[in-house]
């Protein structure tokens, strides 16, 4: 597909030099039309057996969908609202005691760190390790490694050295999923959860968690519900899925899973390859074009999002967005984070560029 057509199925980009991925990616015209038609059917037809039985389908195949992004099996990948959700299902999950340690690094975001601190109040230990050498600080009472795949600051990726250490690791994906290929078996980690609202295009609410059968084995599922039962209709006696399916979220709306799903194909249709592969290429060309211009790139950043330094980040960016330049500031560091996907272009960046002067 030529680019300008893949670039004109993202309405927003009409308008705006959106490089906002990381926070939430543009979405695609066909998600916000599936959406719209699941709710007319809804609104025209009722929500009866047949409505049950598609929300049923339609979670099956963003099911699918999520698995081959990730490179694992369907049966492997739980339906979420979000990453934090996700990381929030395993830490909890886990029952982790007083003596016992979580290591995580220094480059987390509150949808970890949350779930870190709810571990820390239940009496775990939390320890913050340098993010490329988390690898190394393992100690005799670490249980868990919970960090990013690819830091919200920088876009670094997790040391690979992290792929050899033998404690079970949680992957917050919401930098990764859709931004940079991910193969949950070459990271070897446990647990990987990632956002759908994010690098995915789809809407919010939406994300997913792989888990290998051993970790989900160990995980207690507190909730419990149509989402996750396999034989509901057993009362007090109904058991959870063994599969994925036991860490399911328990509502997701018909709209909701055919946005997601409408989002996903958009980005399949094109294919992975192209998708990662311009997005990186543009993020490259991006931090050249800052650093001509005199702006210091945190060092460090790679992949297809980075983060550049302002004299005043939160009016700088009121500033950018006047001039229809959507991008973020990272609250507590002088910097301007800017998301770059496939669906950009040098136009928009030049825009940046231009108002930033
Ligand atoms: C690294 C990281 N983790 C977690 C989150 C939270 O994501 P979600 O809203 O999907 O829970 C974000 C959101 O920006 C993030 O960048």
């Amino acid at each position: 597909m030529e680019h300008a057509e893949f670039r004109s199925q993202f309405p927003v980009l009409d308008s705006l030099a959106y490089l906002n991925a990381g926070t939430d990616g543009p979405l695609p015209r066909a998600a916000a039309q599936a959406a719209q038609q699941e709710l007319d059917v809804e609104a025209r037809k009722g929500r009866a057996k047949e409505h049950f039985e598609r929300r049923g389908e339609l979670g099956e195949a963003l099911r699918a969908s999520y698995a081959g992004m990730l490179g694992c099996d369907p049966s492997e990948v739980s339906l979420t609202t979000c990453t934090s959700e996700g990381l929030a299902i395993v830490i909890d999950g886990l029952g982790l005691r007083a003596g016992e340690e979580i290591l995580t690094s220094d480059e987390e975001h509150p949808g970890l760190l949350g779930a870190l601190a709810a571990a820390q109040q239940a009496g775990v230990s939390v320890r913050i390790a340098p993010f490329l050498e988390i690898h190394e600080h393992v100690g005799p009472d670490t249980r868990l490694i919970a960090c990013s795949h690819v830091s919200w600051m920088t876009g670094r990726e997790c040391p690979a050295g992290l792929a050899e250490v033998d404690v079970p690791l949680a992957l917050d994906g919401a930098q990764g999923a859709g931004a940079v290929p991910v193969n949950v078996s070459h990271l070897r980690c446990d647990a990987y959860a990632g956002a759908g609202q994010k690098w995915l295009c789809g809407p919010d609410g939406t994300g997913m968690l792989y888990t290998t059968p051993e970790l989900r084995g160990r995980l207690a599922v507190k909730r419990r519900g149509y989402g996750n039962l396999a034989d509901p209709d057993q009362g007090l006696h109904a058991r959870l899925h063994e599969d994925g399916r036991r860490l399911d979220t328990l509502a997701l709306s018909a709209e909701t899973l055919a946005c997601a799903l409408a989002a996903m194909q958009t980005l399949e249709r094109e294919g992975w390859a192209r998708v990662h592969g311009r997005a990186r290429d543009l993020c490259s060309e991006l931090a050249l074009m800052l650093v001509a211009a005199g702006r210091q790139v945190v060092a460090g950043s790679a992949g297809t999002l980075l983060s550049f330094e302002s004299p005043d980040p939160e009016a700088e960016r009121a500033s950018l967005a006047e001039h229809g330049v959507v991008l973020r500031d990272i609250p507590g560091r002088p910097w301007l984070r800017a998301s770059v996907g496939a669906w950009n272009d040098e136009h928009d960046l030049q825009r940046l560029l231009d108002a930033l002067r």
